[in-house]
């Protein structure tokens, strides 16, 4: 974590700016609300002392599996083109440089729903080979998961210094306001209100959502005739659509492993029929097909 990355997040108590000392962030307000910087790096900004903090976001056992399916690489494409639409939405705007140098655009993008900071990392990476130097922000409702993130980033070297990785709530997060460039929700919920808040004017949302026959494939193992997913049609208040894309490809599963990883890091894993499993984990191969939609959503000026 640098000083700039540091300079977006505010105290998730009384809302007050941060600041960093050896190993840990104090917020700048009278009661000098005090939190630990996790020797991985990570910080825990759940607001202290909800009950519900233990309950949220996804378990340890779905994280290591969406870890071991994800390190595979199998999805680079999915952060690649969020990066890609990054890029094309902050040269089009003409965000300005917050790093105050004339070389190269900075641009803080917040990663709504991080989990282990897979897809943060991935697409700070796009950027920097862009031109454009990120500051990540990472935020998760699991603490294992936002300390898996913040492992990932110590062992990214050079791109994962600028990051943040923190355990938070993304309905309250515990950024200033009009902070960021860009919030990007990776097949997470969408903190639209939030999203808001924390977005430069002119800033914008990209929210990454799976295609109606992701997986299509292995849902027809598991269910015969699975549900064409329905499309996300919304459009979040405060916020205009300003493009649209989608990325597929094919995963060639060669093993049960492969395709038991898969397996484990979908929803289908804890809700599908108990033959629809047996059928799926008795094959040797499977052959089936991504595809994620990408909304970009631009925040209004003076939307809040
Ligand atoms: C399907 S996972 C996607 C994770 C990651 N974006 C990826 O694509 O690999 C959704 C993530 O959102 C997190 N999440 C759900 N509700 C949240 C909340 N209120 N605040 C922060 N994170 C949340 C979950 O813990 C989970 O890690």
């Amino acid at each position: 974590m640098t000083e700039q990355s540091a300079g977006v997040l505010c105290c998730p108590v009384c809302g007050a700016g941060m600041k960093t000392a050896e190993k840990i962030l104090y917020c700048t307000g009278e009661r000098k609300h005090c939190y630990d910087i996790a020797s991985s790096g990570y910080i825990n900004l759940l607001p202290p002392g909800k009950a519900s903090n233990a309950k949220t976001g996804d378990d340890r056992r779905m994280l290591r599996a969406r870890s071991a399916f994800l390190d595979t690489g199998a999805y680079e494409k999915f952060s690649a083109e969020a990066a890609r639409l990054i890029k094309e939405q902050l040269d089009g705007a003409g965000i300005k440089n917050n790093s105050g140098s004339s070389k190269e655009k900075s641009a803080v993008f917040v990663d709504a729903g991080c989990g282990e900071g897979y897809h943060t990392l991935n697409i700070a990476r796009c950027l920097a080979e862009n031109g454009i130097s990120p500051v990540p922000v990472g935020l998760e409702a699991s603490k294992y998961g936002a300390e898996k993130a913040a492992k990932r980033a110590k062992a990214a070297g050079d791109i994962g210094k600028g990051a943040v990785f923190a355990a938070a709530n993304i309905f309250a997060m515990p950024l200033k306001s009009g902070c960021a460039d860009a919030v990007v929700s990776m097949f997470a919920p969408a903190p639209d209100a939030e999203a808001a808040r924390v977005l430069k004017d002119g800033g914008f949302l990209i929210v990454c959502s799976s295609g109606s026959r992701h997986l299509w494939e292995l849902r027809q193992v598991l269910y015969g005739e699975p549900r064409l997913s329905p499309p996300l049609s919304r459009v979040p208040e405060g916020f205009e659509l300003c493009a649209t894309s989608s990325c597929s490809f094919r995963l060639e599963l060669q093993n049960r492993e492969e395709i038991g990883a898969l397996f484990e890091m979908t929803p289908f894993f804890f809700r599908c029929p108990r033959e629809g499993r047996e059928r799926l984990l008795s094959l040797d191969s499977l052959s089936v097909g991504a595809e994620a939609e990408y909304k970009v959503y631009k925040k209004a000026y003076n939307s809040i």
